[in-house]
């Protein structure tokens, strides 16, 4: 039986998750491997709070840079966050020749290009399954079971907090604000949830999707992100009288060469299996040349389920690193290529939910295909409702697909009309064609 000594940095919601299921099934990952996991130290500056975990003496430090340098330790979990001192612990520990295993997806997308590369001139790899899906073994499917195919298409729902406060809006009607405490009391959200709701933290995990996919690093600003901030009662009830249900999406295509990618909320069909993930859930729908459509499906988030992520990852490291195997295939695979084409966020082309508040009047409507109708958008259908204001309409036009460049024209000119009464609410709808 061969042992791995683990180090951690960050004893908060999932270094605990980590500890806990280490304590709890070490004995049966032994079993399994043949190789046995030993957490020696753990740094968190917080010494006193109560997880829950009975530590044996001396294992709690608040001193990071003692446990990375430490001889008596192999391999180093960063479980921190954020992207200042977590990076220079990172680089640390990789320029020591020591396996990083991180959730940080943030780091990631920012400073990934760095952190590859400084794992790859030092032989030694970075880990980071719990960074996208949280107990979802996305990344492994990826690089591992989907590896002779070419990528066509990713969608994914990969913020538990948002889907968590979509759901419950739906469902039981209660304000935004009431549901995001409870997703911050149940671990879920981020400190501050500003990543979360602002769809930031999606975006995060779609640009290292989008680099697995297509074999280079993504760069944040390739990703055009619209979180739910702001998104009313009205929109969700509208989508599901329509045959809709709201959903922060990652979307990511290869298209003729080129990746597209954003991050949006998006009406989805209610008989898309995407449509049915509720809750903190989290759910990622790959399309491959060879093998079609899969879908993966777990708890995008949460102490024990991200703390399966990070120990599926330990054993991975470990063995790579007892086995005497370089630089792990998903740092290759990050690398292969020095830059992509990315499509303009402006070409590309999608249906769209667009809501009005338009003067109860004839010409209303004419003016505003008048402008639909020149920016070659077409019109799947209207519905119009009186109200809430008097003398006024509320429309809902679902169009046909056009370009964003089109729509993002043509909602100017209706913005300055005489006849709308509000900002038009535009969304995407997507029919997974
Ligand atoms: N804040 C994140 C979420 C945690 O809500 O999904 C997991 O990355």
């Amino acid at each position: 039986m061969k042992e791995i000594r683990i180090g951690i940095l960050g004893f908060g919601t999932v270094g605990a998750g980590v500890v806990e299921g280490i304590q709890k099934n070490g004995a049966l990952m032994a079993e399994r491997t043949g190789i046995h996991p030993v957490v020696v130290k753990i740094a968190d500056l917080d010494m006193t709070t109560d997880r829950g975990i009975a530590l044996p003496e001396g294992v709690l430090t608040t001193d990071a840079m003692s446990v990375i340098a430490d001889e008596n330790i192999d391999l180093i979990v960063e479980l921190i966050g954020g992207t200042t001192i977590a990076r220079t612990f990172m680089l640390e520990a990789l320029k020591l020749g020591k396996p990083v295993i991180t959730a940080n997806k943030a780091l990631l997308a920012d400073h990934g290009e760095e952190l590859y590369q400084t794992a790859r001139d030092n032989h030694t790899g970075i880990y980071y399954e719990a960074a996208v899906g949280g107990g979802i073994p996305i990344l492994r499917s990826q690089r591992a079971g989907l590896v002779g195919n070419q990528i066509e298409s990713i969608y994914g729902i990969l913020n538990g907090t948002c889907n968590y406060i979509l759901t419950r809006m739906e469902r039981e009607g209660l304000p935004f604000d009431e549901i995001l405490a409870d997703a911050q009391q149940l671990g879920y959200a981020e400190t501050p949830p500003d990543l979360d709701i602002d769809g930031v933290d999606t975006a995060h995990k779609a640009v290292i999707l989008a680099s697995m996919a297509y074999g280079a690093p993504v760069p944040m600003d390739a990703c055009p992100v619209q979180g739910i901030r702001g998104l009313a009662d009205q929109e969700i009830s509208n989508a599901d009288e329509l045959g809709y249900r709201i959903k922060l999406l990652a979307i990511i295509k290869g298209n003729a060469g080129e990746v597209e990618l954003s991050v949006e909320p998006a009406f989805v069909p209610k008989t898309h299996m995407i449509a049915s993930v509720d809750d903190a859930f989290n759910a990622v729908f790959v399309k491959g040349d060879m093998v079609g459509d899969t879908m993966y499906y777990g708890r995008g988030a949460g102490r024990s389920p991200t703390g399966s992520a990070v120990i599926g990852d330990i054993m991975e490291a470990a063995a790579d690193k007892l086995h005497g195997i370089g630089t792990p295939v998903s740092v290759t695979m990050m690398l292969q290529k020095d830059e992509l084409k990315y499509g303009s966020p402006a070409n590309i082309e999608k249906r769209c939910y667009i809501r009005l508040s338009l003067l109860d009047r004839p010409e209303s409507m004419d003016k505003v295909t008048e402008i639909l109708g020149r920016h070659h958008i077409g019109i799947a259908s209207v519905t119009q409702k009186q109200g809430p204001k008097k003398g006024y309409a509320s429309v809902v036009v679902l169009t046909h697909k056009a370009k964003e460049a089109e729509f993002v024209a043509a909602i100017d000119e209706i913005n300055v009309l005489k006849v709308s009464d509000a900002d038009p609410i535009r969304m995407r709808i997507e029919d997974f064609e």
